[in-house]
């Protein structure tokens, strides 16, 4: 633990605790973690919402989503998981709310409120009001041992990120601002840092020389269900291009870090985002593809398109589908395509990073024509399974001399290896104060700035997106932004 954060009973404060991301990410990964033993014993929940509940309540919420997930009374932990929790309710927006919520944190003791993380699980809109009412009611001493975590999206735009950060710091140092993207926790995400650098037989491949271009996509089956509110007014490229796949493009291109403390790894990552090359006007519409699913099915399901979704106007023109190429001007990367895709109700929730080598110079099996020859291939499933796939040529058994493909796929994990959630890693490390896999403040600024110019021609845009059924690979259009007729998306 680091000595920042100190030892000592530490409270963490979840704001928006019956929401959708306590509910889906936060309450199970703290549960995980709890019956792994990796919370101390003096780690103590309190659970922030606007129901007027009291914490007896709130323990019937909590077991009754306990046993939704098949965790039942009696099974290891579950009363001392409980145990854990009281429950404050307030409206965001009063003052009293802190006091109420100061309170409960000095009951233990005097001084009891010392060591607390707030988790910000809530709208973008409330951010500030939560800010402003913890620094009045003293709960933020300006140091380390009082951390806000926050969630994407930080801000609509570079403009609105740099407000948001200003306001933000005029109450919280960066020491104590844990900016969450929980693909940075990944585990897949995390082993790609240690595939590059430990490996003398990747390393000094990963570059130009060799690599021909980059996929990288996210897919979803899943629609926006009820977070029409939310989604609507923000679309993929807010929610999942400028963060996730901005980090994922990050992780694959940076430069080795002189070490792995956190300053180093993300003065590396800044440096690939400034290295982007502009997106410019003239060029978005043979680069970029954005799309909005109709009706259509999935997984044989007849699912609505997004229009028909509850709560979405019905001329939105909000998108749910992205693909887009982007270069990097630099050393390793200038003139390799990285190709990003992402969507919702896809065919499948599968994200991976797709690395495809260069041919080889010269045809020297030439009883196999070029055509057929596939050239070498690094694949890393993020989910379902977290895998590594290699494709590697190969003699074909017989009397010819012909190669043929060979597919060494690994999973990621041996078979006993518990599967942890991205947000099981993330918490202990704001827990224990390493903040390397959390979003400094440049990253976020340069990740708006390399989105900003399909930001700027979309609002000025008043075509639909290209429609694509929902279950399919989003629009036909998404292959038209390869620069070479053998880049294909790789499924
Ligand atoms: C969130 C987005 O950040 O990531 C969601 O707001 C998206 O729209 C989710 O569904 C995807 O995360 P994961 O871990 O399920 O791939």
């Amino acid at each position: 633990m680091s000595e920042e954060r100190g030892p000592g009973p530490c409270h963490l404060v979840i704001f928006g605790a019956t929401g959708h991301l306590s509910r889906t990410k936060l309450l199970p990964a703290l549960h995980s973690l709890h019956i792994a033993g990796r919370l101390s014993d003096g780690l103590a929940i309190v659970a922030m919402g606007r129901r007027p509940w009291s914490t007896e309540q709130w323990c019937r919420y909590l077991r009754e989503w306990l046993a939704e997930a098949g965790i039942l009374p009696g099974s290891d932990g579950f009363d001392s998981f409980i145990a854990r929790f009281e429950y404050v309710e307030g409206d965001l927006n009063e003052q009293a709310t802190y006091q109420r919520l100061f309170e409960t944190l000095s009951r233990p003791r005097p001084g009891a409120c010392e060591n607390v993380i707030f988790y910000l699980a809530i709208r973008p809109e409330d951010f500030m009001p939560v800010v402003n009412g913890l620094d009045g009611a003293g709960l933020n001493s300006g140091h380390g041992r009082h951390r806000i975590v926050v969630e994407k999206p930080f801000g609509r735009d570079l403009a609105t990120a740099e407000e948001l950060n200003r306001e933000l710091h005029q109450h919280f140092g960066e020491d104590q601002v844990y900016r969450i993207d929980h693909y940075l926790g990944k585990e897949t995400v995390q082993n790609l840092t240690v595939l590059r650098f430990a490996n003398t037989l990747i390393e000094p491949i990963w570059n130009r020389n060799y690599i021909d271009h980059v996929q990288i996509t996210v897919a979803e089956d899943a629609g926006i269900g009820t977070r029409a509110g939310y989604f609507d007014s923000s679309g993929t490229l807010r929610d999942m291009v400028q963060n996730h796949l901005l980090q994922l493009v990050s992780v694959v291109a940076m430069e080795p870090p002189a070490t792995l403390d956190s300053r180093d790894r993300r003065d590396e990552k800044v440096k690939v985002f400034r290295s982007i090359r502009p997106l410019e006007q003239e060029d978005l519409r043979a680069s970029v593809v954005r799309g909005q699913y109709t009706a259509g099915e999935v997984d044989g399901q007849a699912v609505p398109g997004y229009l028909e979704e509850e709560g979405v106007p019905a001329d939105s023109r909000t998108e749910t589908f992205v693909a887009m190429r982007l270069f990097i001007d630099n050393w390793r990367w200038r003139n390799v395509p990285f190709y990003l895709r992402t969507g919702k109700r896809l065919p499948a929730k599968m994200s991976q990073i797709a690395i495809r080598f260069r041919h080889p110079p010269q045809q020297l099996f030439q009883s196999t024509p070029m055509a057929e020859i596939d050239a070498n291939w690094i694949r890393l499933q993020i989910q379902p399974e977290e895998c590594i796939e290699i494709y590697l040529h190969a003699k074909e058994p017989g009397l010819d001399l012909k190669s043929r493909v060979l597919r060494f796929n690994t999973s990621y994990r041996q078979s006993d290896e518990p599967d942890g959630d991205a947000y099981e890693t993330l918490l202990l490390d704001v827990i224990e104060g390493d903040r390397s896999l959390f979003i400094r403040f440049d990253e976020v600024e340069e990740s708006w700035r390399v989105v900003a110019p399909l930001l700027d021609a979309w609002a000025g845009d008043e075509s639909a997106p290209l429609p694509y059924a929902a279950g399919t690979w989003g629009p036909p259009q998404s292959d038209g932004i390869q620069t070479h007729a053998v880049h294909r998306w790789r499924v």
